[in-house]
């Protein structure tokens, strides 16, 4: 048994201002960058490709949880992800069984595939994002 991570969640106030701000740090051309509307989490999205991904996420809810954790706690990690074979439900219903708060009864569909939430209360402190890729 192994994991693999398949991206890390960064919450910032402006994609306009972290984007470039990401791609000097780590050496990455802007124009690779590929950007997601998830209108029904209320963000836009940039995802930065190495080994593995960097999702800036920036709200577009003023009222919407993201928005909120992003007044509360400031900019900065939000969530990790890691990836669960098809069918996701299994991971889902493993972790239920196991005593983990799972944030939903069925996946969601994310700006990549389908997903999850497990409640940091119960992961150790971070917002933990499971997704479903083959
Ligand atoms: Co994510």
């Amino acid at each position: 048994m192994s994991f693999h991570l398949d991206h890390l969640g960064i919450l910032v106030h402006s994609l306009a201002e972290s984007v470039p701000l990401y791609c000097a740090l780590i050496g990455i051309d802007p124009g690779t960058v590929e950007y997601h509307d998830v209108p029904s989490e209320g963000v836009r999205v940039a995802m930065l490709k190495g080994n593995t991904t960097l999702e800036l996420l920036e709200p577009t809810e003023p009222d919407g949880a993201l928005a909120r954790f992003l007044e509360k706690r400031g900019p900065g990690l939000h969530h990790l992800t890691y990836r669960a074979p098809a069918p996701l439900e299994d991971k889902l219903a493993e972790l239920k069984a196991a005593g983990f708060e799972v944030l939903s009864d069925a996946p969601r569909v994310g700006a990549e595939g389908r997903v999850f939430f497990v409640h940091p209360k119960s992961c150790g402190g971070i917002l933990t994002e499971f997704i479903e890729k083959d």
